[in-house]
This record gives structure tokens, C-alpha cells and sequence, in this order.
């Protein structure tokens, strides 16, 4: 019988088996299925695991702070933090092509990632968060029905000379089973909840070139769109919710002066596995909200639009 409990000691003891005496690294993102990876692997081996936090500049507006705080007051684990966002910025300048943006930032967050790991020295083990849709997904091949959509970086990748053996004690479970696990272990409910967040984050959120002053909108844009959708309890039985940084610029009036601001988008899906995915029925009214508050307090945006698109035909992101 699967029940979060069975799982937890059954992979604790398969992690103890796989690790032995070694060192476990783990990179953390934020989201649950790394904390909840962080958790198994902490309860299993102690303080041989080190997790590895590297801030890309792509997170949401206060992130990479409240992941901190929240790691430190959740877990007993060593924590390594990397703020890399110039490296980061600096790679992606004059990149467009949505396909572009993943390569390099999964480049870059491996070259970040094996600094760090070279700095604590005798690392035998990598953990992932790996998912039973991620194993499905990267395994298609170009061939078969369904063709690879999207590369996802938190599949494969490392350099050979790390030659880490993988841990990755989630990879027959679903996002559900995951947060059921996380419960179990006594994670609390603002990381076992967490909407899911791309590891390339805003740069997938930015039609055309990141730079900062594109990033400042968005993450100003976005804060607005959480904040509401979190006020009006919607942040659950929501699958994702966030503000897209379109490369349109429309014209509008403040007062008596024509401006010629950026358009913001709204997306928030409804979905299990994010394999499908409707567009939610947020009330007009939360919509008006969060569009008037965007379009007053987010300097440079003059107009807010709602995708209504399900996927398919549409992705969720819009690279
Ligand atoms: P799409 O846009 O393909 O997204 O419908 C499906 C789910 O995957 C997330 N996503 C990513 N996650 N790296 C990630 O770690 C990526 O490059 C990436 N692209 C999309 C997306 O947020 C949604 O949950």
C-alpha cells in the first residue's frame, strides 16, 4: 500500500543503501519538490547533505529571501547561497530565442552549481527532485508521438567531471503524491502548497531580451498578481499564476498625456500535471483589481490582458 508515511521510511532506507558513507549535494530551488528531496535526504544521512542555492535573478520579486528564510527555519541542513544574478544577466544579454534562454541558463546554473560543489570538496552524490512527468518527458524521443516540447534543465546535464551519482528518491511520484510526502515530513504548508515555478523562471516571462529594467516590471507586475491571488484564496485551487512581460508596447493616457507603455499578460491555469492545463475562472472583479492595480502602481505599463487560452493548443508559459 502507498501511503506518504510507507514512502518516507522505505526511501530513507534506499537512500542510506545508495549513499552509504558519502556526501549528498542538493539544489534547491524554492519549490517542494526540492525541499521535499532536501527533507528525505536530511532525515536519512544528517548533516552529509548540503543543499545549494543559486539566486539566477529570475525569481519573483523578495524570493531568493524568503526561500532562505523559510530553509532556515524548516531545516537543519547546511545551506550554500550563490547569488549569480549579473553572471546570469550578463550570459542572457541579446538573447530572444525562448529555446536560447533554457540552454544558457542551464548552462550557466551548472557552472555555478559545480563551483560551489568543487568548494565543499569529496561531493559523492547529486539529489534531484526529478518527477515521475520529468522522467516520462525526457525520455520521449524525437521520434516517438509526442515530441519533446520544451527542454527542462532539471534532467541530466552535468559535466562529466563532476561524476555524481544521481539521487532521486521522487522519480515515480506526481506532484500530489510529492506534497502528501512534504506534509508527512512536516514541511510547512507555504513550500508543501507552493505553486510550481520554471527553473528558468522570468526569463521565459520576458518576451525578447531580459535586462534589469524588464525584470523590475515584471517582478512588479507579478507581486501584484500574487498578492491578490493569494487575498482572495485563490492561490490553491489555482495551479499557476503569474504576469508575463510581453514585447508590445500599446498606446494609452494618463491625465492629459499620451503614453506608450508595455502591455502586461495575466495567466493562472487550472491543472493536474501540468501536461493539460485550462485558463482560470478568476472573478471579473479580482481580474479588475489586479489589472487597475498594474496598470497604476507598475510604472511604464498602461494596458493588462487575460490569456484564455487552454493547453493545448497553448503552452502554459509563453516560451
Ligand atoms: P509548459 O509551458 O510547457 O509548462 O506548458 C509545463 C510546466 O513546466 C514548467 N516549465 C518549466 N520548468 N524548466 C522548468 O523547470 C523549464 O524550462 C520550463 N518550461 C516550462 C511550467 O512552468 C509548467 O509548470
Amino acid at each position: 500500500l502507498w501511503t506518504p508515511g510507507n514512502f518516507v521510511s522505505d526511501s530513507i532506507e534506499r537512500v542510506r543503501e545508495q549513499v552509504g558513507g558519502g556526501k549528498v549535494i542538493c539544489a534547491l530551488s524554492g519549490g517542494v519538490d526540492s525541499a521535499v528531496v532536501a527533507a528525505l535526504i536530511q532525515n536519512a544521512i544528517g548533516d552529509r547533505l548540503t543543499c545549494i542555492f543559486v539566486n539566477n535573478g529570475m525569481m519573483r520579486k523578495g524570493e531568493p529571501q524568503a526561500v532562505r528564510d523559510t530553509f532556515q527555519r524548516h531545516f537543519n541542513a547546511n545551506l550554500v547561497y550563490a547569488d549569480a544574478t549579473e553572471n546570469f544577466l550578463g550570459a542572457l544579454r541579446g538573447v530572444i530565442d525562448p529555446e536560447q534562454k533554457r540552454k544558457i541558463i542551464g548552462e550557466e546554473f551548472i557552472r555555478v552549481f559545480d563551483e560551489e560543489a568543487a568548494r565543499i570538496g569529496a561531493v559523492d552524490f547529486l539529489a534531484q527532485g526529478t518527477l515521475y512527468p520529468d522522467v516520462i518527458e525526457s525520455e520521449t524521443t524525437d521520434n516517438s508521438v509526442s515530441a519533446k516540447i520544451k527542454s527542462h534543465h532539471n534532467v541530466g546535464g552535468l559535466p562529466e567531471h563532476m561524476k555524481l551519482s544521481l539521487v532521486e528518491p521522487l522519480r515515480y511520484l506526481f506532484k500530489d503524491e510529492v506534497r502528501g510526502v512534504g506534509l508527512e515530513l512536516g514541511l510547512p504548508e507555504e513550500i508543501v502548497y507552493r505553486q510550481p515555478f520554471p527553473g528558468p523562471g522570468l526569463a521565459i516571462r520576458i518576451i525578447g531580451e531580459v535586462t534589469h529594467d524588464k525584470l523590475n516590471v515584471l517582478q512588479e507586475a507579478d507581486a501584484i498578481v500574487m498578492d491578490e491571488v493569494r487575498r482572495n484564496d485563490l492561490y490553491r485551487e489555482i495551479w499557476q499564476s503569474f504576469a508575463v512581460l510581453t514585447d508590445t508596447r500599446s498606446v494609452g493616457v494618463t491625465g492629459d498625456f499620451r503614453t506608450y507603455g508595455h502591455v502586461i499578460a495575466i495567466r493562472a491555469v487550472s491543472s493536474e500535471d501540468a501536461m493539460t492545463a485550462d485558463w482560470a475562472r478568476i472573478p471579473y472583479d479580482v481580474l479588475g483589481r489586479i489589472s487597475n492595480r498594474i496598470a497604476n502602481e507598475v510604472p511604464d505599463v498602461n494596458r493588462v490582458v487575460y490569456d484564455i487560452t487552454s493547453k493545448p493548443p497553448g503552452t502554459i508559459e509563453w516560451e
